[in-house]
């Protein structure tokens, strides 16, 4: 499952993407309000740290001005996939840029009948909202899973499933299991991902062992290499 880091915080892309294990970004009006930053600078910037698609929002609602919005987006940036809404509007400027060649994301997905009609329209991502769902009492990864087992029967369909409004590593792992291809996740979600009490427990005791032998495995005349090993 790939994983797209769901902030528009130009420090919190560049931080995780140092790691090596982000494969995109996703960010919408919330979240660039939030920066209080110029949208489309801060859009080219992102694209600049990141490879991989970076999801930026139209907020035209009719088709025309997103097709145009569409376009001015993706000419930031090869990376960019201008984000639709699900609406018969956002449908119809989703063809229209996917026939285009620019990587469409289709969010506020709520349904599977939805996904179905993003799939139609040819969008590359379509993005259910788990955790808004499940704030309203649904099961927002039975939704995911439901997704992911439509367009499992369909090998023509190349939209891929993007797991959104992930709110905990509990729904990273279910949104795994249910085969979704992306998960967007806040940064605070990746950071919890890592925490586990036996590791931190286990790493203290592990510590405190060698430290009692004294050894050290770097010594003062060794220097940090990049390691070449034969072909
Ligand atoms: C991703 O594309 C969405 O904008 C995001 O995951 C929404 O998450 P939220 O429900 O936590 O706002």
């Amino acid at each position: 499952m790939k994983f797209f880091i769901d902030t528009a915080d130009i420090q919190e892309i560049r931080d995780w993407a140092g790691t090596g294990m982000l494969d995109g970004v996703t960010t919408n009006p919330s979240l660039v309000a939030k920066t209080g930053r110029d949208f489309l600078p801060l859009i080219e910037e992102i694209c600049s740290v990141v490879d991989g698609p970076v999801s930026a929002e139209v907020t035209a609602t009719d088709w025309e001005t997103m097709v145009a919005e569409g376009h001015k987006l993706a000419r930031i940036a090869m990376n960019i996939a201008v984000k639709v809404p699900l609406t018969p509007d956002g449908l119809r400027a989703c063809k229209i840029l996917t026939d285009e060649g620019t990587m469409v994301n289709v969010t506020l997905c709520f349904s599977p009948a939805q996904a179905i009609l993003a799939a139609k329209a040819g969008a590359t991502f379509v993005s259910p909202f788990a955790g808004r769902l499940d704030d309203i009492g649904h099961d927002g990864i039975a939704l995911i899973a439901q997704i992911v087992e439509i367009y499992d029967l369909y090998p023509g369909i190349m939209t891929e499933v993007l797991a959104a409004s992930i709110r905990s590593p509990k729904h990273v792992v279910e949104a795994a299991a249910a085969g979704s291809h992306v998960a967007t996740l806040p940064p605070t979600v990746i950071e919890a991902m890592f925490k586990h009490p036996l590791t931190d427990k286990g790493l203290a005791a592990f510590l405190a062992d060698w430290a009692k032998t004294g050894q050290s495995i770097l010594t003062d005349g060794d220097t940090v290499q990049p390691l070449k090993r034969p072909a």
